[in-house]
């Protein structure tokens, strides 16, 4: 398949060349999109022929649902049978447009492929002009998982897509890099308290200053590996890079000296990759050393991470140790996406 790479400027959109990606949409084909937390594999949410080139591109499990854009609450209200309620009224005010993702009962007009056989569909509208112009344009609803072979992790930048994607969708729109840079925050609003299906670019903190302390909690499930998880998509290995990854959890020197322990008695260190924060990366020689930022900007960190995933690949490391870091504000979605792509293989020191 070939795959026309067009580039946008999202401070100055050339909307020709959108519309042609709008009526690419329009005809049931594929565009990889940018939006603030990750690019997303596009396509027609409201036909299932589109929206199975989006599992055929990506090679993702047919189980897994997928997550709807859309560009108003009236194109939002057009997926669902029931108005909705005040309190997802209330959240919808406080983080659209933006990275809060809310799965709702669906109405018949979602085609079953793109919620997997649920009742539910998930709803989000994106905080990034491109793909809202692009929804608008098209006029439908966009279904977009992350734009990354199933299992990879999740493409932040241009390069990223066109790595995984190019030949696999029929146009692939080259923009900045994701300023979020992990996905959304899925929440299941369907009981009195809301729960967190996955973490990611809007905080259990933020949540809580609109639904409460106690109208919010997080899925008991988020950390493990499980066989029957209430968001399918927590079952699959995840963001995986080549190498074997292993976090090391623990009091700052000891993990400093646990992983320098660790690259002085390998036979190899220049095979040793280490994923750590800016305040300790001096402390690492004779590996290839990674850092995601500063301990105290966690939000940064968030964002680099799937790209210094991805930079450990490409320098060809076959081991990785990652520091843990704090589990509060956006380390939380930081950390939950680590221990996928570690595979929850992790040491305490
Ligand atoms: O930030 C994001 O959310 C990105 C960008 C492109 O918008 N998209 C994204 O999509 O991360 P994806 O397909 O990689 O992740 C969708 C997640 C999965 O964990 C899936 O299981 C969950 O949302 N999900 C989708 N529909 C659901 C539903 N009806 N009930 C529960 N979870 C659902
Ligand atoms: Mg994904």
């Amino acid at each position: 398949m070939n795959t026309e790479i067009v580039e946008l400027n999202e401070q100055n959109i050339d909307i020709e060349q959108l519309m042609r990606a709008a009526r690419i949409i329009v005809n049931l084909g594929t565009v990889v999109l940018p939006t603030e937390t990750v690019y997303g594999l596009g396509a027609n949410a409201l036909s299932s022929i589109a929206v199975n080139k989006i599992f055929l591109a990506k090679g993702r499990p047919a189980d897994n649902p997928l997550i709807v854009h859309v560009c108003s609450v009236k194109m939002m209200e057009d997926l669902l049978d029931e108005p909705i309620d005040l309190r997802s009224k209330k959240l919808i005010d406080a983080f659209w447009p933006g990275p809060l993702t809310l799965v709702f009962k669906r109405s018949d007009k979602v085609p079953l492929e793109v919620c997997a056989h649920l009742d539910t569909v998930a709803i989000r509208m994106p905080d990034h002009p491109i793909a809202l112009k692009l929804i608008e344009l098209a006029n439908v609803p966009i279904a977009a998982p992350s734009a990354n072979i199933s299992g990879k992790p999740s493409p932040t930048m241009a390069q990223h897509v066109i790595q995984d994607m190019d030949g696999r969708v029929d146009m692939i729109i080259s923009a900045d890099r994701s300023r979020i840079g992990v996905e959304s925050t899925v929440l299941d609003i369907s009981s009195p308290v809301a729960i967190i299906l996955r973490p990611g670019g809007v905080t259990l903190e933020q949540l809580q200053k609109v639904l409460g302390k106690d109208g919010v909690m997080l899925d008991n499930m988020i950390n493990s590996v499980v066989d029957k998880p209430r968001s399918p998509g927590m079952k699959y290995t995840h963001y995986a890079p080549n190498a074997t990854l292993q976090i090391v959890r623990g009091k700052r020197e000891n993990i400093i000296s646990y992983i320098k322990g660790e690259i002085q008695t390998s036979s190899t260190p220049n095979l040793i990759g280490v994923l750590c924060s800016d305040e300790s990366k001096s402390e690492y020689q004779g590996a290839h050393v990674i850092s995601i930022g500063s301990v105290h900007r966690l939000d940064q960190g968030a964002a680099n991470l799937f790209a210094v995933l991805r930079e450990f690949d490409q320098i060809g490391v076959d081991m990785i140790f990652a520091e843990a870091f704090a589990e509060d504000e956006m380390g939380l979605a930081l950390m939950n996406r680590l221990k996928k792509a570690a595979g929850f293989n992790i040491v305490d020191v």
